[in-house]
């Protein structure tokens, strides 16, 4: 029998915390830094309502006709065409992420280890405590280690296979019920504690005030491009997690409810990490990379009282997000395997999962024995997240719409999204719209955008 999600809250569990991950809590504040403060935060709205939204709506709709992995829904519903083709893009991009993603959700999980037994407030010798230097130094010592960071990254890996592994309701969703009010909880704690800080309102001015002259054309290619790692639109996440949605659920209302709390989340996270980090004086260069999360907040942790208090929590709420989002990218090819090669599910998240112990570690490596090894004057590492950010998710976004917007069947998406009519709803022909004329230019604006 396909497997199906058991109830309303644990679909929306699950699909938030695919869409809830480091893209929010690290991604996020590190775009509105660049990109001018509040003015990015505005034309961040705009790209989920606009483009997020029905898009989303797009893979939840081909994901519940379907009832199949992301290539057989294509099948399903256009045999004999090459459109399959657009499934497999998603595929391959959700292994290529998850092969980094895992690396990195291995950092967080070393940095909580580190938090809980102190050693991350240890001083380095010739560093200043506390100092940027000693947090550098630490995280570049870390990231270029080769046995620390492979240890971390197969935890991640097993923990990932043992949720899998338990199958749709009993792993992800029993997880997802259990892992997101606890991430909620811990947002609203830091929001409290950020904003008690001295000086926090500059932070919130710089975050919530708009200067519409910042807003420029790369403003709004980064918030698109953002909106859809958040959302985790583009390699076919949605539609599999859609695949598992009881044929009485309600897209239009599931994807807003999905999108709202996504950015209910980014928004909670600017309420932290502004007053935060200008409290303590913290601008500049400490938003670039790896540096917001695992420098410069440790740095604004080691100056509060209750130091380790602060960094364990942290980095239980990074990792919690990191795990919610690996799971359901390695879900994507799990249902792939299973549904489209016939394979139990017990081989089929074998066969996902055990791969990835030959290529995170390549990753992890590539940032220290292997880093003189360069494509295209990359790292290894960061070749693969440019190739898969920048050209495979808007290029399986941007296929998608076009397919759903000029070669779907004649009103596929009114039907899926009222429900075969039973529940009229006027946005249906908005968003039909909005996938055929509007979708397809703007991806592809991002689409050239990313490469130039
Ligand atoms: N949305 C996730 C995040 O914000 C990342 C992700 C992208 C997950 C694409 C699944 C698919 O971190």
């Amino acid at each position: 029998m396909k497997a199906q999600f058991g109830s309303k809250i644990g679909l929306i569990a699950a699909t938030v915390g695919s869409a809830v991950g480091l893209g929010n809590i690290w991604r996020f504040p590190a775009e509105v830094q660049a990109n001018g403060g509040a003015a990015f935060l505005i034309v961040y709205i705009a790209c989920v309502f606009l483009l997020g939204i029905p898009v989303m709506l797009g893979e939840f709709a081909l994901g519940r006709y379907g009832q199949t992995d992301a290539v057989g829904v294509y099948r399903k519903l256009s045999p004999g065409t090459p459109w399959w083709m657009t499934g497999l893009i998603g595929i391959v991009a959700s292994y290529v992420i998850l092969s980094f993603y895992t690396v990195v959700a291995g950092w967080t999980f070393e940095y909580l280890f580190q938090s809980i037994t102190g050693e991350l407030y240890e001083t380095i010798p010739g560093d200043a405590p506390g100092s940027t230097a000693q947090f550098a130094d630490r995280m570049a010592q870390y990231v270029s280690s080769t046995w620390k960071p492979l240890l971390y990254t197969v935890v991640v890996i097993a923990i990932n296979l043992g949720v899998l592994l338990k199958g749709v309701q009993k792993g992800i969703e029993r997880l997802s019920n259990l892992l997101m009010p606890l991430l909620f909880c811990l947002l609203a704690i830091f929001v409290v504690v950020a904003l008690q800080l001295p000086g926090a309102v500059e932070g919130l001015r710089f975050f919530l005030t708009p200067d519409f002259s910042k807003i420029t054309p790369k403003v709004v290619i980064d918030a698109l491009g953002q909106s859809f790692f958040s959302l985790s639109l583009g390699m076919g996440v949605l539609i599999t997690y859609a695949s598992y949605f009881p044929r009485d659920t309600r897209l239009t209302k599931t994807a807003v409810t999905v999108s709202v709390l996504d950015l209910l989340v980014a928004v909670m996270v600017g309420l932290i990490i502004f007053p935060a980090v200008m409290s303590f004086g913290l601008q500049g260069e400490s938003f670039e990379g790896a540096t917001l999360v695992f420098v410069t907040l440790p740095e604004v942790f080691a100056r509060m009282a209750g130091t380790q208090i602060w960094s364990i929590l942290f980095f239980l709420l990074l990792f919690v997000a990191a795990l919610t989002s690996t799971i359901s990218i390695g879900e994507v090819s799990v249902a792939y395997f299973s549904d489209h090669l016939k394979m139990t599910r017990k081989k089929a998240c074998l066969a996902v999962m055990l791969p990835l112990l030959v290529f995170s570690p390549i990753c992890s490596l590539s940032n220290g024995v292997l880093s003189d090894f360069r494509i295209f004057g990359m790292t290894i590492f960061s070749c693969l997240d440019a190739f898969s950010t920048n050209i495979l998710l808007p290029l399986g976004g941007l296929l998608m719409s076009i397919y759903l917007g000029w070669v779907a069947p004649k009103g596929f998406m009114k039907t899926q999204l009222t429900n075969d009519g039973q529940h009229p709803t006027r946005s249906a022909g908005l968003v039909s719209f909005i996938l055929k004329w509007i979708a397809p230019v703007l991806i592809l604006i991002i689409f050239v955008a990313g490469l130039l």
